[in-house]
């Protein structure tokens, strides 16, 4: 490198070995700093170069996750010696991660892993308590108790996301199995005393919900049953709804943008024998939370990772995720489904993501 006391970001890059856009998410994640010239234009010092350097012994620089080709995907399993902001270094509940996913093996209620205001997005489906036979979770609480869960987890959701972050929260508009009971309505109730805002309810016809069975009283006014054969996404935030932090870098199309504000989305559910869970939601859900509700590069949270649908959807746009899960066959499963899905899938991403 040519001796002198600032250099542009690909001179940066250049000598370190690594893209600019590898640069620019090192300065995101504070492990490089510039300065701007008046016309806007970074330039790193000598000295600031050399410190990364000699402290970059101890961490690896963020890639691009859309960059990773099978080879290169870095796995480390439990063994964690540096991991950014913002999930703390837990080895025992850090079941694997990369530069940009993390999972953990953990109970949402409990964990310690995921500092406080922190996180851009929270994209999640908790589990509906409708007798799901998962590994782990019981899903026959008493409704009561259901609710109570339901405080609980949305309070330690409220606490991890940052002023101006976002909540997108999947679940279903009523409960008919095992007595009538208006959910969505419930828990919204609940995430406002909270603290959470409501901004708005997407409703999305699962076109593949079609198993009518209970009619109630056929042909009758005595009793008759209706069900709406739909789920919801209901938008919650927490103090601002105006998003400030990020890069304030949007990657949705104009055609996206107009498709998705209508807010009744059509695309089907997840096939739980494909998948290997038995409550999946499809990427399509996160993904497209992800790229209406957040920019390119910010953090997103899943606390009931499941089947790791909202890591893949990350991976796809080029955002930073951590899922949590507290059982450990479903954490194993969506790191096989990163490993595997993700590697093809990304390949259709890489065009249109990580470019600056
Ligand atoms: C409805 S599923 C989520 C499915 C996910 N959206 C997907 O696409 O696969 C709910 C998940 O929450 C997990 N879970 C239940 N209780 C939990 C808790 N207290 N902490 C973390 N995960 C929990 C379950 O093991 C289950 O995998």
């Amino acid at each position: 490198m040519e001796e002198k006391n600032n250099y542009t970001t690909k001179e940066t890059a250049k000598y370190l070995g690594i893209s600019t856009a590898t640069i620019y998410r090192m300065e995101k994640q504070g492990l490089i700093s510039s300065t701007k010239t008046p016309g806007g234009q970074r330039r790193f010092s000598r000295k600031t170069i050399e410190k990364y350097l000699r402290e970059s012994q101890n961490f690896e620089a963020p890639q691009n996750p859309s960059r990773y080709k099978k080879t290169d995907f870095i796995i480390k399993e439990a063994e964690a010696t540096y991991v950014a902001k913002p999930i703390a270094i837990q080895t025992d509940e850090l079941f694997f991660h990369t530069d940009s996913i993390w999972i953990c093996n953990a109970d949402i209620l409990k964990t310690n892993n995921i500092k406080d205001d922190s996180i851009d997005l929270i994209v999640t489906s908790p589990p509906y308590n409708v007798d799901i036979k998962y590994n782990s979770h019981d899903d026959t609480m008493s409704y009561d108790d259901y609710l109570s869960f339901t405080k609980e987890w949305l309070t330690r959701c409220y606490e991890f996301i940052k002023d101006d972050g976002r909540f997108c929260l999947n679940i279903p508009l009523d409960k008919n199995k095992g007595g009538q009971q208006s959910m969505c309505a419930d828990i919204t109730t609940i995430a406002k005393q909270v603290g959470f805002k409501y901004h708005s309810t997407i409703i999305w016809n699962e076109q593949n919900i079609s198993r009518r069975t209970a009619w109630g009283s056929w042909l009758s006014a005595a009793a008759p049953y209706v069900i709406a054969p739909v789920e919801v996404i209901v938008v919650l935030y927490k103090k601002e709804w105006k998003k400030t932090s990020g890069s304030r870098r949007s990657d949705i199309t104009k055609k996206e943008f107009m498709e998705w504000t209508n807010g009744v989305w059509n695309f089907m559910g997840e096939s739980k024998k494909r998948v290997g869970h038995p409550a999946p939601f499809p990427v399509e859900l996160p993904r497209r939370c992800i790229k209406l509700f957040s920019f390119v590069g910010d953090t997103i949270l899943d606390p009931f990772l499941g089947s790791g649908s909202t890591l893949l959807a990350c991976l796809q746009t080029g955002r930073e995720g951590i899922g949590v899960d507290i059982d450990k066959k479903y954490c194993e499963l969506a790191k096989r489904r990163l490993l595997t899905e993700g590697q093809i899938n990304q390949l259709k991403f890489d065009v249109t993501v990580g470019s600056r």
